[in-house]
């Protein structure tokens, strides 16, 4: 069905046709679409433009096309051009020119910016939901090797002992902003445009507050032809998808590190790994290598669209169709991301005695051979220079740090003394670090709470 006719005395050509449809990815959004036809529906009728027995027999019919789609049964034809499309068409078979009334003061333009909003909104919920749980598998991991120390790298050099909670916290944290990122894209979507018309309004007196009530959006927007081209929602979305995946890319570098043979830190579950056809011997964290090459296309999708937008003049233009195929992938692409790591995380296995054994690093307690000698008053330029030296007389020595006397340490500097050892002791070193939101075993377990009361916050809240 042809949504406009008079002005028109030849067809479409079948190849533009082609072109133009979108229905073969904006047919997901169809129980968004028949939800914003009901309400507008209930909005004519409550306006006098139907009647009430109109209004019952077009949401009749709705709730018919609904349960075709849901089922799987409903036909779409060639002609239909979108979701839109296919839904009016079908009305108008069910119950005859009365269907074309729902039309009334209505665009595409609001229509496909309302169908969008209201899936933006559930998405940006089955999204959190996702990194919930991802939160609550990295604080169970991190529980279960709070007394794993590791050398902790800056410049992917061994640079401070700390403790692997610590580390895999970190992420916990990446995620809880997450988490929120897509709170404010729900919210940013949260406004309603239908009523907007093709973008400058309807002589329809549709009551607008009372349909953002009906469809559950908590305002309307303030102007209508912002109303129909504003993807700004899509955007802070698409960010929040990026940002995520980002994240998760770092989280999955991680674990690809750590389950190197060098590393040896972490063995991966079989069924979150993969072998190799040639080398037998091989186990591949391929799905976190997927997270990382993907999180490259979800960031595409963004840019995608930004540069979709850029120069776009107002009010609709058919570009912004271009909005829905990235915004679909960037979506699937992280909520299957998020499920893999999920899995991952919450099977990985750390090897605690292979942990100890590189923790056995030799200078990996330089810094706090310096911080030995403030203790005792000196200055920390002097200090850093002097636990220089120490290091430098190791290195040509082919020693470790805790591997010289007490007698060698004291020609460097005579505030030296017995206790200089524990201080050397990559675990005393991590304990000692004493300031908020540090590595040591209390404020690890606070961070474990803190991330764990938000999770249940929001889990109450959002449930
Ligand atoms: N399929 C379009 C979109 O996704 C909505 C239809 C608006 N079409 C139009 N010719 N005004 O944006």
């Amino acid at each position: 069905m042809r949504m406009w006719g008079g002005r028109f005395t030849d067809d479409s050509d079948p190849a533009f046709m082609a072109f133009t449809s979108s229905l073969s990815f904006d047919k997901r959004l169809y129980p968004y679409d028949i939800k914003c036809s009901s309400a507008w529906v209930r909005g004519l009728s409550k306006a006098g433009v139907i009647t009430q027995e109109e209004q019952a027999s077009i949401l009749e019919a709705l709730e018919r096309v609904k349960s075709e789609m849901d089922e799987g049964v409903f036909e779409f034809v060639e002609t239909d051009e979108d979701i839109h499309t296919a839904v009016e068409r079908r009305v108008r078979e069910l119950v005859g020119d009365l269907g074309g009334k729902m039309r009334t003061g209505r665009s595409r333009n609001d229509q496909i910016a309302t169908d969008l909003r209201l899936y933006v909104m559930d998405e940006c919920l089955d999204v959190i939901g996702r990194i919930l749980k991802l939160i609550e598998a990295i604080l169970e991991v991190s529980r279960s090797n709070i007394d794993v120390i590791i050398p902790g790298h800056t410049h992917l050099q061994q640079a401070q002992p700390v403790r692997l909670a610590h580390l895999l916290l970190a992420f916990g944290f990446m995620l809880k902003r997450d988490s929120m990122r897509f709170e404010e894209a729900r919210r940013s979507a949260d406004v309603l445009p239908l009523g907007a018309g093709a973008f400058a309004g309807t002589s329809i007196p549709v009551d607008r507050d009372y349909i953002a009530q009906v469809l559950g959006f908590s305002s309307v927007s303030d102007n209508s032809a912002d109303a129909v081209s504003d993807r700004d929602f899509v955007l802070d979305t698409l960010f929040a998808v990026s940002v995520t995946m980002v994240h998760l890319s770092r989280l999955a570098e991680q674990i690809i590190l750590w389950c190197s043979d060098e590393f040896g830190l972490l063995e991966l579950d079989d069924a979150w790994s993969t072998g190799s056809s040639l080398m037998p011997q091989k186990k591949n964290p391929d799905g976190m290598e997927l997270v990382r090459g993907k999180t490259g296309r979800a960031i595409g999708s963004l840019v995608s669209l930004l540069v979709c937008l850029k120069s776009l003049p107002l009010a609709y233009n058919r570009d912004l169709q271009e909005d829905k195929e990235p915004l679909f992938d960037a979506l699937e692409t992280l909520k299957s991301s998020l499920v893999v790591m999920e899995g991952t995380v919450s099977t990985m296995k750390f090897n605690q005695s292979r942990a100890a054994e590189i923790l056995d690093a030799p200078f990996i307690t330089a810094t706090d051979l310096a911080e030995f000698l403030v203790s005792k008053g000196l200055d920390f330029p002097q200090a850093h220079r002097i636990a220089g030296e120490v290091v430098s007389f190791c290195v040509s020595r082919n020693k470790g740090l805790r591997d010289i006397s007490i007698d060698e340490l004291k020609n460097f500097s005579n505030l030296f003394d017995e206790t200089v050892a524990g201080w050397l002791d990559p675990r005393g070193a991590v304990e000692r670090k004493v300031v908020k939101g540090a590595c040591n075993r209390d404020e690890c377990l606070m961070q474990i709470q803190k991330l764990e009361s938000f999770v249940q916050e929001r889990l109450k809240r959002l449930c």
